[in-house]
């Protein structure tokens, strides 16, 4: 099954290109960069990746981060994750990227976009994975900050199709982010935000009805609220549901317990995506793997899953 899943042409639409940052790379990065890191080896950096929640990962993968300081380590850490969609065929991706994590330790915007573009435009040409990249300001920042953000990244305004909104959650409503959100739409820009992952509803109904997005990154929580289940499915807002991220991360305590698949049947238009793939125990096949292994996902619910990515990209 591991490979019929792995032969689906897909799209990836919810990826953190530093979540994507494995432990040998890491380490590698540290040592051409003469980086003292606070773990011995890459066993024990991956015994480390044991969370209880969001936060917890949260301070982990800033703190792996801090090993991407030149142009050619951007490039390498997406030339990375390239080589795992060519390998699992995803045929299109659309990966997130946090500059403030990157600017804040001192590192020029420019630096950080010029590797992760450059690898993007090579994979096109080299591997034919087309892409769509997105500025994603981190929400336990202030939305002054995100402004600032925005106005170094206008130089290159076309290198990007959408702002999205990640980081912690909980008491950093999407409405905090109204005012940068329509700038970046006055500027043609799309928008997608990560919501209802630990918060609640209303977090994804400010998401929708302030910040306008496209799609929803996360959004199992809004199973909670029916009259909100009822917009998604009349609407056809995607979802990016994350399977091994929400386990990983305690949202569900158990892969049974997941709901992308009542949603699916429920006609809402959900994606199997990976989040942070080095963190979380694996790529998108690993992901839909996880939910055919304790959801007993058939072959036509993963071929369904498989044309919504498809369908869901915001760039065509
Ligand atoms: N940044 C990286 N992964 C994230 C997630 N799952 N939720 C919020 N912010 C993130
Ligand atoms: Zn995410």
């Amino acid at each position: 099954m591991y490979d019929w899943l792995n032969a689906l042409p897909k799209a990836e639409l919810h990826l953190h290109l530093e979540g994507s940052l494995e432990p040998e790379l890491l380490f590698a990065l540290a040592e051409r960069n003469k980086i003292k890191l606070p773990w011995n080896d890459v066993e024990a950096l991956r015994s480390a990746y044991a969370f209880n929640n969001l936060q917890e990962f949260l301070d982990l993968y800033y703190a792996g981060a801090d090993v991407l300081r030149t142009e050619q380590d951007f490039y390498d850490l997406t030339w990375a994750y390239l080589q795992k969609c060519k390998a699992q065929n995803v045929i299109h991706t659309e990966p997130f990227f946090d500059p403030q994590t990157h600017t804040d330790r001192g590192i020029p915007f420019e630096v950080v976009l010029r590797g992760i573009k450059q690898a993007l435009v090579d994979g096109e040409k080299q591997l034919g994975i087309s892409h769509g990249l997105i500025l994603s300001f981190l929400r336990h920042l202030s939305e002054e900050e995100a402004f600032k953000t925005f106005e170094q990244a206008m130089p290159f305004r076309d290198a990007f199709i959408a702002v999205g909104l990640d980081s912690s959650e909980m008491g950093h409503p999407p409405r905090k982010f109204q005012r940068v959100f329509d700038k970046a739409r006055s500027e043609g820009l799309l928008t997608v935000a990560h919501a209802g992952e630990e918060g609640p509803p209303e977090y994804i109904w400010e998401a929708l009805d302030l910040l306008k997005i496209q799609r929803i990154d996360h959004g199992v929580r809004a199973i909670e609220d029916e009259r909100l289940m009822q917009r998604i499915i009349d609407e056809q807002i995607p979802l990016t549901v994350c399977p091994l991220s929400n386990t990983k991360l305690c949202v569900f305590d158990d892969m049974r317990q997941h709901n992308i698949l009542q949603m699916l049947e429920r006609g809402v238009k959900v994606t199997v995506n990976s989040d942070d793939p080095a963190y979380f125990g694996g790529y998108v096949t690993e992901n839909f793997a996880a939910l055919y292994d304790s959801l007993g996902m058939t072959q036509e619910q993963a071929k369904r899953l498989a044309q919504n990515s498809l369908d869901a990209r915001l760039v065509q």
